[in-house]
């Protein structure tokens, strides 16, 4: 009892000395720096209590700190003590937004953006002393809430990417201070509300990346309130806008202009010559089409940015035109500027991008072009034109390290020093010339990422200064002139996930310090004169490779049973070579080809993403393409190589039998063994190879039948067993008989469709007895002698003299077998048949 009093006291006089001090901070007496208001600090507890904050980022939100003015995120006003502010921008949060906010009551600045809320809560319309309102990148689903309309001080109202569905809600009437408006990134529908139009004071529209509707020409109607004098960027990119482009000249204060990527069709109106306000103007990825003139470009004097590309326009001006404007950012890819190369652009000096790939220009390179490039270059995209000229060595320097792609073009020489200062160089399929010593001249270099100069005419050797690059995650140099051996200093590119070196006379042997290129994903030498071993530590240490391909060099030895690592593997060419032993039998430990299917078409390599203001984000994306024989023709794969699963061990000296392991990879689609010395029997559960698309065991020694079980693989597309020691009748499935006949020739002692028909009719269905290939069984059932004898009667001496001289074949012949009543006929039979095994076993 006494202790329950004692307690009583102690806790009255607790809640006295609380309204004390909470009564003196709010006179802001006692302690000046204590401002935060009693009922706002329990209101900003009770809607903490509602959220999960992973890692504790609002440690600082306790009972035990009064000053809630202080806590992290929190703002409140000097004079007044009130809480103003509340910013928990990225505070990996999630839960529900509490109603207890609503005791925050001058609030005016809620941001909320990049946590993980899903709901938007009714209430939100209540706050009304908000001005700013971000709750972007959130997974904010359904509606947009219309109560959102009451919220009559708003400046700032941004939602963008959240999942958001529905219409853009009518309700914008009561907003009249609103100025920005950001719903990018979300799933509205529909079309752009009138009342969005009527507001005076709406500078900036953000609806990009939204699945919006209609016809641009009502869109711009709509927005002709009085916002059309006050809008200065409008965003509309990547929605489902039809129709033609209107006059878009009556939004006079508009800056920033972006329809890309929507339904558009017809030509760029004249009256597009009017926006002299316009910095920046993107309309690519559309269906426009038709002639750019100067006139369209007449009074755009403070354009920058000008992004028409995959559209069919064509833009000629002529040849002494004088821009009005000074660009920077220039993306014409796909435009028609040709033939000659575009001489407007000499006045363009301060271009950080410029994309004129793939646009019909069949000429020199003018002698100015590379002195207009300014040092702040970031992006030149030349690539399939064809351009020709050389490029000098300019005493060039770039600030940071520009992508330059003049692949698929006519330039020839040597290729300049000041190239090496890029973070992605592409000179692939032109005509340079002369030696890689330009990848000499750096002293540390820590932006070459991708570098491709494939398909030229360089020559020399490869240069043995790769200890320089830092971050290079690509190279390609394949069918090229060069020669000599493979530089051990590739073995400190860590980040390198390609290499291609494929036909470029390389000889000597595969350097160990490629054991240190651990990144790799693609390996490529083939097509070289490259000799030794394939060393063990590919398997042991290269374990993330997709695909190795060592196709035609002249290797020797055994297959190295470390391959069997290889649990990515997709892709294993070692063709052409002089490989000899056994094909392992770990082989099935290979996972990658063991899976049907593939999680990705593509076999991506790490690319680069940069974000420009208002244009997006500009993935530069690399994935990596093959050579594969394939089907008997060797095609270039790219967008499909993920898909593609393939072993091709044909053209060596490999021996032994065909693994039965083998089986497990079940998603192989593509299997080339011929041109080998394997012998033994056709495994029995080939069956299991379902995806087999392209079955190739030509010209080896292999015996026995053709399966059964390969009557189960309807993929088969292609199929070459020529020339081995196969007998049999070809199992029946409308796939194995679909073949030519060239699929089995040179096999003496196959029959059945497409080749001759079998003596005697189909044979009794048999159980298998458990399939031990190669092993001579002791007991053969009765088919087995009924098969054979009918073969004889028939007058078979081919096929049945061939059966007494390779003993296996007598293994399993009931293919050959008919069903026979005639008991005189089989007593006969087995006769015969005993008589010729006396005859063999006396030889
Ligand atoms: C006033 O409050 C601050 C912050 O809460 C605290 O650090 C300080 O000690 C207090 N001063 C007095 C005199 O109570
Ligand atoms: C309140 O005062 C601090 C420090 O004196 C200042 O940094 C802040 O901008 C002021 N806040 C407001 C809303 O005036
Ligand atoms: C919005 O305002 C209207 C009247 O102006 C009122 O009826 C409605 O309750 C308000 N909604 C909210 C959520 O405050
Ligand atoms: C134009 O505004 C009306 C009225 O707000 C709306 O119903 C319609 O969907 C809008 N159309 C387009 C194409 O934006
Ligand atoms: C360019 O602007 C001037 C002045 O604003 C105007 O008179 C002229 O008509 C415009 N020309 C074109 C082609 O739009
Ligand atoms: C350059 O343009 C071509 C064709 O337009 C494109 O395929 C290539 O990816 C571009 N290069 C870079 C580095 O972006
Ligand atoms: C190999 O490279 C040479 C150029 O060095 C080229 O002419 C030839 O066509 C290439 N061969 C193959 C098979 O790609
Ligand atoms: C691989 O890297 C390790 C550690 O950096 C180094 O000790 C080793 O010598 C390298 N191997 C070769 C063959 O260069
Ligand atoms: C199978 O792969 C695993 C993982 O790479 C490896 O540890 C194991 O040694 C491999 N087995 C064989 C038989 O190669
Ligand atoms: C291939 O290997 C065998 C030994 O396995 C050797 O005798 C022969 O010379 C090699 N052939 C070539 C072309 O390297
Ligand atoms: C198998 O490899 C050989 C030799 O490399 C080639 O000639 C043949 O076309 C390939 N077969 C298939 C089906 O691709
Ligand atoms: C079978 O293939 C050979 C060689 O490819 C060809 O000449 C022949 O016409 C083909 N026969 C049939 C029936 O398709």
């Amino acid at each position: 009892m006494r202790g329950g009093g004692l307690h009583f006291h102690f806790h009255l006089w607790l809640v006295f000395l609380f309204a004390l001090t909470a009564a003196s901070f709010g006179l802001g007496v006692e302690n000046q720096s204590v401002r935060c208001i009693a009922a706002e600090r329990r209101a900003l507890l009770d809607f903490k209590k509602g959220l999960t904050v992973v890692e504790n980022r609002l440690v600082s939100w306790t009972s035990e700190e009064e000053e809630c003015c202080n806590w992290i995120g929190v703002g409140c006003d000097n004079s007044t003590g009130h809480v103003v502010k509340l910013d928990l921008d990225a505070m990996f949060t999630t839960g529900e937004i509490g109603s207890s906010l609503l005791e925050l009551k001058h609030l005016s600045y809620l941001d909320l953006s990049s946590n993980h809320f899903h709901k938007i809560p009714d209430f939100i319309g209540s706050l009304s002393e908000l001005t700013y309102l971000d709750l972007s990148g959130n997974s904010f689903t359904g509606f947009i809430p219309h109560q959102l309309g009451n919220l009559s001080r708003l400046l700032c109202l941004d939602f963008s990417r959240n999942s958001l569905s529905s219409f853009i809600p009518i309700s914008f009437d009561n907003m009249p201070a609103l100025q920005r408006i950001n719903f990018e990134g979300n799933n509205l529908e529909g079309g752009i509300p009138k009342s969005l139009g009527n507001i005076c004071n709406l500078k900036e529209l953000n609806l990009n990346d939204n699945k919006l509707s209609g016809s641009l020409g009502v869109v711009v109607k709509n927005l002709s309130g009085c916002a059309k004098d006050s809008l200065e960027a409008l965003n509309l990119a990547r929605n489902r806008l039809t129709g033609a482009l209107p006059d878009l000249s009556i939004l006079s204060s508009l800056r920033k202009l972006s329809l890309s990527g929507n339904q558009l069709e017809g030509p760029l109106p004249v009256s597009i010559g009017k926006m002299s306000q316009l910095v920046l103007l993107d309309v690519s990825s559309n269906s426009l089409h038709g002639d750019i003139s100067e006139a369209h470009l007449f009074n755009l004097t403070k354009l920058q940015k000008l992004l028409i590309s995959f559209n069919s326009f064509s833009f000629n001006p002529s040849s002494d035109w004088i821009p009005p404007f000074q660009l920077d950012y220039i993306d014409m890819r796909s435009c028609s500027l040709g033939p000659q190369f575009p001489s407007w652009l000499r006045w363009q000096t301060t271009l950080s991008y410029l994309d004129i790939s793939h646009s019909n220009i069949n000429d020199a390179s003018p002698d100015w072009f590379l002195n207009i490039l300014p040092s702040s270059l970031n992006y030149l995209n030349l690539s399939s034109n064809k351009i020709s000229g050389s490029i000098p060595n300019l005493p060039l320097k770039f600030g940071g390290f520009p992508l330059i792609d003049l692949s698929s073009n006519l330039f020839h020489g040597l290729i300049p020093l000041f190239f090496s200062n890029s973070m992605v160089l592409d000179l692939s399929n032109n005509m340079f010339s002369g030696p890689l010593s330009f990848l000499c001249t750096t002293t540390m270099n820590i932006g070459l990422n991708y570098l491709d100069l494939s398909n030229n005419l360089l020559s020399g050797e490869i240069p043995d200064c790769w200890n320089k690059y830092m971050i290079l995650t690509a190279i390609n140099l394949e069918n090229n002139d060069l020669s000599g051996i493979i530089p051990n200093s590739l073995g400190s590119l860590q980040t390198l996930e390609s290499l291609r070196l494929r036909n470029t006379s390389l000889y000597g042997e595969i350097p160990q310090s490629l054991e240190n290129c651990t990144a790799l994903k693609l390996l490529d030498l083939g097509d070289n004169k490259l000799t030794g071993i394939i060393p063990p530590w590919i398997g042991e240490r290269l374990d993330g490779l997709n695909v190795l391909r060592l196709r035609s060099n002249e290797f020797h030895g055994n297959i190295p049973s470390t391959l069997c690592r290889q649990q990515l593997l997709q892709v294993l060419d070692l063709s052409l070579n002089n490989i000899s032993g056994d094909i392992p039998s770990c082989l099935n430990n290979l996972t990658a080809m063991a899976h049907l299917g593939s999680s990705m078409a593509l076999i991506p390599l790490a690319g680069i993403t940069y974000t420009v203001d208002f244009i997006g984000a500009i993935g530069i994306n690399f994935h990596e393409h093959l050579l594969v024989v394939w089907k008997g023709f060797e095609r270039e794969y790219g967008n499909t190589l993920g898909l593609l699963k393939s072993i091709d061990l044909s053209c060596n000296k490999l021996s032994g039998k065909i693994p039965r392991e083998l089986a497990s990879l079940q998603g192989l689609i593509n299997l080339n063994l011929s041109r080998n010395m394997l012998r033994g029997s056709i495994i029995r559960e080939i069956g299991q190879l379902k995806s087999l698309d392209s079955l190739d065991l030509s010209t080896n020694n292999l015996s026995g039948e053709i399966p059964e079980s390969m009557s189960g693989l309807s993929f088969l597309s292609m199929l070459d067993f020529s020339n081995n020691n196969l007998f049999g009748k070809i199992p029946s499935s409308t796939q194995l008989q679909s073949f030519n006949a060239t699929s089995y020739s040179g096999n003496p002692g196959l029959c059945g469709e497409p080749l001759r028909k079998c003596p005697g009719g189909e044979p009794p269905k048999v159980p298998n007895n458990g399939g031990n290939e190669g092993d001579e069984g002791l007991f053969e059932p009765l088919w087995f002698f009924i098969g054979m004898i009918i073969g004889f009667l028939i007058g078979f001496w081919g096929i049945f003299g061939s059966l007494v001289i390779n003993r296996s074949w007598r293994h399993k012949y009931f293919q050959l077998v008919s069903k026979l009543t005639d008991w005189i006929k089989l007593t006969m039979a087995l006769m015969m048949v005993k008589l010729q095994r006396k005859l063999r076993l006396k030889e």
